[in-house]
């Protein structure tokens, strides 16, 4: 995901275009650019690095010009550097352009264009376009038409925003697949990846569908077809929404608006992997001996990796917090291990030092991570993208549920590769988990009953969570979410501790959460609940089997899916009732007290 916005009028392009950067930064913050034109000449800074750092440092605001567009950046192609970094440029350096989406087909048009004399200077699968235009206007006609021509050869998703020296009065935005929206002013327009870029400035709005392209000057805007250039009426909306609720896309908190992006981040998680996974599973199939190191959340995801490569593909990874791992197990690894590091951020301190101890011992490391071009992708020896998107909320929940699901893919496929499962078995599994993002589309239906839920629990002390098998980690997950941001006393554990000392803490109305889908150890948990609720707890049961309502006060009922899928899916209800108790309780849940989002210290 990136962001783009354009502004063509009597102000100083370069002011709009820093705020409407930084409105947009949710979008991408790994590095950032802005193009102006005065005088028939482009001026560009653009740079690796978060927006106010490089306004500052290089000097957005001194930028001359009325026109111009600016980017901020989440890198897929090419790693976060200022050469990375939009706006891209063709070799004559008359066309400027921003960019969000991808280019699949960039590799073939870029060995094209450099058969033909084209010099590149990024890595991007963006530059291509600035080249493929240059190269269409040499075949005569309008710019406009040299811009169409060229965008008809590009497979893949994009929002643009292009610039052209010889043409000083307009501005070109075109979208297919990627968001893209017109705000039209008096005597200025402007053009965004959303709407709170611009919405401080004018709240009439067009937005653009897949395939239109937009030609903005100053007192007009033209919509067309980019098949056949042919013009488009369109209607000029009213926006009714304040600035706030406009950057959350209406949601009161960014990790609100994170859990329901979470049926496409697993599908672009899906996507985004399908064609690396079996190489990557071709690797590990050659180590016995796997560590998964990782913090907080990314561990959890560790530990449904455990029980992933155990059933399928007859893999036992030992699963070590990241700070435990480089301390302890450093006379044990050597050139015959794996080590496979989960992080969100890539940064994390404790995680990069294990990575680093790995590697110095000769071991091979795999990262799974979301920030690309992060730390960790730069040790690690292969990398695995979890696709989720930028998440702003400090508590994880997007990057988790992409993590498992890569995780489960990985699974999957070294099943594969090691015929360790049975084939029909496995292709029946894919196939449930490409369902997996409907079915968190539907559990996340049930919001309000889980809102009713948190206001009769919010006044709690103490809450268990509890789970068999693969549903352990679920179990530590969900207590890890209430803590961090209603800060309620919670523990996980696998219900069969239960009476090894914990259950000695139950007494009347204590919340106990019991995971427990169809699987191997269903009746063991309901067994786990009877003992629970004869101690006076109060039953919260996520399962998908009726007869759990017999013994829970409250079920909430989950589609059915094989029990390897479930900790993507189970989940998602305990981020919703930990959100609620702590909005109830009057905290943040984007920033609850005492944690940073990423953790870069020891
Ligand atoms: C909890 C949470 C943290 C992180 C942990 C590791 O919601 O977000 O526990 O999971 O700090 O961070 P990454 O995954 O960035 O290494």
């Amino acid at each position: 995901m990136c962001g783009i916005i354009g502004y063509i009028g009597d102000r100083q392009a370069c002011e709009v275009i820093v705020k409407g950067l930084k409105r947009l930064e949710y979008r991408g913050y790994d590095s950032a650019g802005i193009v102006t034109e005065e005088g028939g000449r482009l001026y560009i800074k653009k740079g690796a690095g978060r927006i106010d750092e490089l306004a500052e440092k290089l000097g957005f605001l001194e930028m001359p010009g009325k026109r111009g567009i600016g980017h901020t950046r989440w890198a897929t192609h090419g790693i976060p550097n200022d050469i990375n970094a939009h706006p891209q440029t063709d070799c004559t350096g008359k066309i400027a352009l921003v960019h969000n989406g991808i280019i699949e087909n960039y590799r073939e048009l870029r060995e094209e264009l450099l058969k033909r004399g084209h010099r590149f200077d990024s890595d991007t699968d963006t530059e291509v376009i600035a080249h493929l235009i240059e190269e269409e206007l040499k075949s005569g006609g309008s710019f406009e038409e040299a811009m169409r021509r060229a965008l008809l050869r590009l497979k893949g998703s994009l929002a643009l925003g292009i610039i052209y020296t010889e043409e000083p009065d307009r501005l070109y935005f075109v979208r297919n697949e990627s968001p893209l929206v017109l705000g039209i002013g008096e005597g200025e327009n402007f053009a965004a990846s959303d709407v709170p870029a611009f919405l401080e400035y004018t709240n009439r709005v067009v937005f653009l569908d897949d395939r239109e392209y937009a030609v903005l000057t100053k007192d007009s805007w033209t919509v067309k077809n980019l098949d056949t250039g042919e013009r488009i009426e369109k209607s000029v909306h009213k926006i009714e929404w304040s600035l706030e609720m406009a950057e959350k896309a209406g949601y009161p908190h960014f990790m609100l608006k994170e859990i329901h992006e979470q049926p496409k981040a697993i599908r672009d998680a899906l996507h985004g992997n399908a064609e690396i996974i079996h190489s990557v599973a071709e690797e590990i199939a050659k180590y016995d001996r796997i560590f998964i190191v990782a913090m907080g959340t990314s561990y959890h995801a560790g530990l449904v990796g455990k029980y992933l490569f155990q059933r399928l593909a007859r893999k036992v990874p030992i699963v070590e917090d990241a700070s435990e791992f480089r301390y302890e197990l450093e006379d044990v690894i050597d050139e015959n291990t794996l080590v496979i590091a989960i992080t969100q951020s890539g940064e994390t301190a404790d995680t990069l030092a294990a990575m680093k101890l790995a590697k110095r011992k000769g071991a091979k490391v795999l990262a799974i991570v979301n920030v690309v071009g992060s730390m960790a992708t730069r040790i690690a020896d292969f990398t695995l993208y979890t696709h989720a998107g930028p998440e702003i909320g400090v508590a994880a929940t997007k990057t988790y549920t992409t993590q498992l699901t890569v995780l489960t893919m990985l699974a999957l496929e070294l099943a594969r590769v090691l015929g360790t499962a049975d084939q029909g078995y496995l292709e029946e599994l894919e196939m449930g988990l490409k369902a997996v993002p409907e079915l968190v589309e539907s559990v996340l239906k049930h919001e309000t009953s889980l809102r009713e839920l948190a206001e009769g629990l919010k006044n709690k002390r103490d809450f268990f969570y509890i789970g068999r098998g693969i549903s352990v980690p679920t179990a530590l997950e969900g207590a890890l979410k209430l803590k961090e941001i209603s800060y309620i006393h919670a523990e996980g554990l696998s219900a069969g501790e239960l009476k090894h000392g914990p259950l000695a803490l139950l007494e009347d109305g204590v919340p106990v959460v019991a995971i427990a889908p169809s699987g191997r150890t269903f009746d063991k948990v309901v067994s786990n609940i009877e003992e629970s609720k004869a101690r006076g707890a109060y039953i919260i049961s996520v399962g998908d089997r009726a007869e759990l309502m017999r013994v829970s006060d409250v079920f909430l009922e989950m589609p059915r899916m094989d029990e390897l899928l479930t900790p993507i899916v189970y989940v998602v209800p305990l981020q919703i009732l930990a959100y609620h108790l702590a909005v109830l309780r009057g905290n943040d849940p984007d920033k609850p007290r005492n944690l940073a989002k990423s953790v870069t210290v020891e």
